[in-house]
């Protein structure tokens, strides 16, 4: 089955000085979607914004506005974001992890899970469902888990093939063997994100995956608009 391929760019790489019109630059290009990166220091060794800046993001563009939340206690925040305006919300397992997995030392990164509390987790899943906004669970590179029993209620997965928290990192390789596993599984959109540019975006694709963020490639190439358009060729 061929799935829609999509395209998020990610403006973690771009100049915060000047966020609008890096945004009018992805909407130039052809990106369908603008991806979010929110850090909290915590769940990764960095930090970057929160709904207050969505929030005036949401009045520069009409491209859906697609989050990641690399933060602890996604549930705390999910309502300001939503408020914020976004349309799709990605938050990570690591976050629920059940009586197997060990609780991560602090400054400890990445976070992996080996089981998860489904009901925390189906809970966080309906909050974000109820208000019209899409869900998506984020798996850590070392974290194999998948929910297959999830499945239903989720609008995709997104595998991470970076350890989250830079933009600019170059793709684990053994990534790929978690996507084909997951496409074998789950026939909803699957997302990555980490390290995509023309080298990798093939065997991502191939892999199983259908929607793409991209970071460094697009903003730190010196034509944005031609580069993506490179990567939708290659696929
Ligand atoms: C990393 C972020 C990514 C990042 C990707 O933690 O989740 O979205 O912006 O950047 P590139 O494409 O440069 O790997
Ligand atoms: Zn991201």
């Amino acid at each position: 089955m061929e799935r829609k391929i999509i395209f998020a760019t990610s403006i973690l790489s771009s100049d915060f000085s000047k966020l609008s019109e890096e945004i009018k630059k992805c909407e130039d290009a052809g990106a369908d979607r603008i991806h979010l990166d929110v850090m909290d220091g915590h769940f990764v060794p960095n930090l970057t914004f929160g709904p207050i800046l969505v929030e005036s993001l949401k009045k520069v563009t009409s491209l859906p506005l697609d989050a990641h939340l690399m933060i602890e206690k996604p549930q705390k925040y999910i309502k300001d974001f939503i408020n914020a305006g976004v349309n799709l919300i990605a938050f990570h397992v690591e976050e629920y992890r059940g009586k197997k997995s060990p609780a991560p030392a602090e400054g400890v990164y990445p976070r992996t899970a080996i089981d998860m509390d489904e009901e925390k987790l189906r809970e966080t899943i309906r909050e974000i469902r109820t208000k019209g906004v899409k869900v998506s669970l984020a798996l850590n590179p070392p974290t194999k888990f998948f929910a297959g029993n999830l499945a239903d209620e989720l609008d995709e997965v997104l595998v991470m093939t970076v350890n989250p928290g830079f933009g600019g990192q170059v793709l684990i390789s053994s990534t790929l063997e978690k996507i084909r596993d997951i496409r074998s599984k789950f026939s909803k959109d699957i997302k990555v994100d980490g390290g995509i540019n023309e080298k990798t975006i093939k065997d991502i694709k191939d892999a199983g995956a259908n929607v793409f963020i991209i970071g460094s490639y697009f903003f730190r190439s010196q034509n944005p608009k031609e580069a993506l358009q490179k990567l939708k060729k290659l696929l």
